[in-house]
């Protein structure tokens, strides 16, 4: 006796329907409604798809309930601890931890493939000096398609590799260009020399009038804040970036849609929004006052870096950030840090208030995320710039996850239409 798949029994109206149901290897089961439509003549409706998975994946897992995050199986805890972010590259893009020997022929690759076309230096001349570094990165990821014809035909795995590795290799030049321009200095070129995370730092604060001495504790940092934000199942960016490439778009042109939706403060603008919101919090006795406002329906304003649509428990790496924000600052002699002790204070009084407990509302990875980067040198403007560099191996992985599903196929959702129905058209005299 085969076991029968299982199966959920939809009825409504005169119908009856048995669709499919599948279970993962960790998380919720599924329905699957792909024939719903064609046999049962009705649409689902899940607006901000709070109960709709859009694929099947095996890059990433988050245990909402538990404050897990495991890319490709591993804890970010212990990828956060033990790794670095080249090797959490590797992992992501390939599935498995690297061997000593291609973990250095990858980390060869990616080296030899920093340097952006020097022609690109000019596009941002087209540019205010006062733009957003993020509008830059939208405009320059996006023109990589007109400099690397030969990595832009998806149906080729070997062009899909080039890109995948000009990508990760070229985002923090590209990052740091914006940077550089936005402070009106110089651009600094690539050092191979140097690890990912050490070359990202130089090529932002090396100029030509001295010798720039890379702080290994800075490096160190960096490469922890790179990897806790690489990869994050399917948000708002990751799934832009899969609707974009189901259209056979190429992959730089994906890459940009993804900067694009991270932009925005309810997600990967949030570190940036963070940062502004406790330094105009300013002092620990104004904390009642926006948490007032947080709770009032009637304002707009939410405590930045606080909830999320999955964790409804600690976001594991804002422990990790919380950690690494007590160390930089330390590390630093950053004594007093008038910013982080709003931050911890704020968040102690949050977890204590009815609202947020009862909406499970905890801090997120861009709560203490702004704090480190500020302590650094970073100006606000370079939080989500910063952000999107990291989550770029996750973009250009989960397009790869996208392109390589035999099922794959063009995004296109239904709607709910409230609008007019058919009417005729009224002569202008008549109206
Ligand atoms: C990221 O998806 C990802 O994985 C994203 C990300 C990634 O790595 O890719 O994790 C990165 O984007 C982190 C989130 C950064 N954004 C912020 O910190 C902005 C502030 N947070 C909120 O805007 C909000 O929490 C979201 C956008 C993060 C989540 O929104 P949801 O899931 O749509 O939740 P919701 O808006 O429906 O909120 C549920 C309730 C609401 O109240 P009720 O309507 O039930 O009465 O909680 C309230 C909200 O008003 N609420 C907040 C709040 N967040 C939610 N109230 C005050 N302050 C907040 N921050």
């Amino acid at each position: 006796m085969t076991d029968a798949p299982r199966t959920a029994k939809l009825t409504f109206d005169d119908k009856e329907l048995d669709l499919p149901m599948y279970s993962p290897t960790a998380g919720p089961d599924v329905i699957d409604i792909t024939k719903l439509y064609a046999q049962g003549g009705v649409f689902t409706y899940d607006p901000g798809f709070t109960s709709t998975a859009s694929c099947d994946s095996t890059i990433t897992y988050i245990d909402g309930g538990k404050g897990e995050l495991l890319y490709r199986g591993y804890p970010i805890d212990q990828l956060a601890e033990k790794s670095n972010y080249i090797e959490v590259c590797y992992t992501l893009l390939y599935g498995e931890l690297p061997t000593e020997d291609k973990l250095i022929d990858f980390e060869r690759k990616i080296t030899t493939h920093t340097m952006v076309h020097d022609q690109m230096q000019f596009l941002f001349r087209g540019f205010r000096r006062d733009a957003h570094p993020m509008a830059i990165m939208c405009g320059v990821v996006g023109a990589l398609s007109a400099f690397y014809h030969d990595s832009t035909d998806i149906s080729d795995p070997e062009q899909r590799e080039h890109a995948s590795i000009r990508m990760i290799a070229k985002i923090p030049t590209i990052a740091a260009m914006a940077y550089k321009y936005s402070a009106g200095q110089p651009f600094v070129y690539p050092d191979n020399k140097l690890d990912y995370a050490s070359n990202f730092l130089r090529m932002c604060f090396a100029v030509p009038a001295e010798e720039y001495v890379v702080d290994p504790i800075l490096a160190k940092a960096m490469d922890r804040i790179f990897t806790l934000h690489a990869d994050h199942e399917q948000n708002a960016s990751t799934s832009t970036v899969r609707l974009a490439g189901s259209s056979g778009a190429n992959p730089f042109a994906c890459i940009a849609a993804g900067i694009a939706c991270l932009w925005g403060p309810a997600h990967g603008g949030a570190n940036q929004a963070c940062l502004e919101m406790l330094r105009e919090i300013g002092t620990v006795d104004r904390i009642p006052e926006y948490v007032a406002r947080a709770k009032d329906k009637s304002d707009p304003f939410r405590l930045m870096g606080f909830g999320h649509r999955v964790y409804k428990n600690f976001d594991p790496r804002a422990k990790v950030m919380k950690e690494s924000a007590d160390e930089v600052l330390d590390l630093l002699g950053i004594e007093n840090n008038e910013t982080l002790k709003i931050a911890k204070e704020l968040e102690r009084i949050a977890l204590e208030d009815e609202y947020f407990v009862s909406k499970k509302l905890y801090p997120n990875v861009d709560f203490y995320s702004g704090i480190i980067l500020d302590a650094m040198g970073f100006p606000t403007s370079m939080f989500t710039p910063i952000f999107a560099l990291s989550r770029t191996v996750g973009w250009i992985t989960q397009w790869q996850e996208m392109l390589n599903d035999p099922s794959q196929k063009i995004g296109r959702p239904r709607q709910l239409y409230k609008g007019a129905t058919q009417r005729d058209y009224v002569d202008l005299d008549k109206r």
